[in-house]
């Protein structure tokens, strides 16, 4: 990244703007009965504040990500690369929606792919 002016964080609005995108996607990923079942005994309300902050930083901002360690929040909840293709299927919907460039939304999916290994527990490609 160059200047924090060009960072995707700013570029997507800030902080209240992810905090709504991820309250929009949350709302879609609810909605889907593939991916619903693991949120069931989730305090939400704490998710999205963890998710908000975790996207945040990982896009330029200036917050501190406090919660934990993505391969051991995800560990043994049997998440496949297919829900994690859902899950960032509802996050390019709500950019999408939003009128974000196309350019913009591969810079977010590029980068938060760069987690899936630690969501999935994945040591290789396949799966
Ligand atoms: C790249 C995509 C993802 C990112 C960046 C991400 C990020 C996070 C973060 C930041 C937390 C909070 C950890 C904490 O509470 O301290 C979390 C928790 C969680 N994630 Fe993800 N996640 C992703 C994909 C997924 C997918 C695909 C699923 C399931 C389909 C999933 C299921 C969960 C669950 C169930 C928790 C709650 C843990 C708990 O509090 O009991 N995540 N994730």
């Amino acid at each position: 990244m160059n200047s924090n002016e060009e960072t995707l964080y700013y570029r997507l609005g800030g902080s209240k703007e992810i905090r709504q995108i991820i309250d929009d996607m949350y709302d879609l990923v609810l909605a889907d009965p593939l991916l619903s079942g693991f949120f069931e005994n989730v305090d939400m309300p704490k998710q999205r504040q963890m998710q908000s902050e975790f996207i945040a930083a990982a896009l330029g901002g200036p917050e501190k990500y406090g919660g934990l360690d993505l391969p051991y929040a995800h560990a043994g909840r049997g998440i496949t690369s297919k829900h994690l293709t859902a899950f960032v299927g509802h996050l390019l919907t709500v950019l999408e929606n939003r009128g974000v460039s196309d350019n913009d939304i591969h810079g977010v999916v590029s980068r938060i792919n760069t987690y899936a290994n630690d969501i999935t527990g994945a040591t290789s490609s396949d799966g």
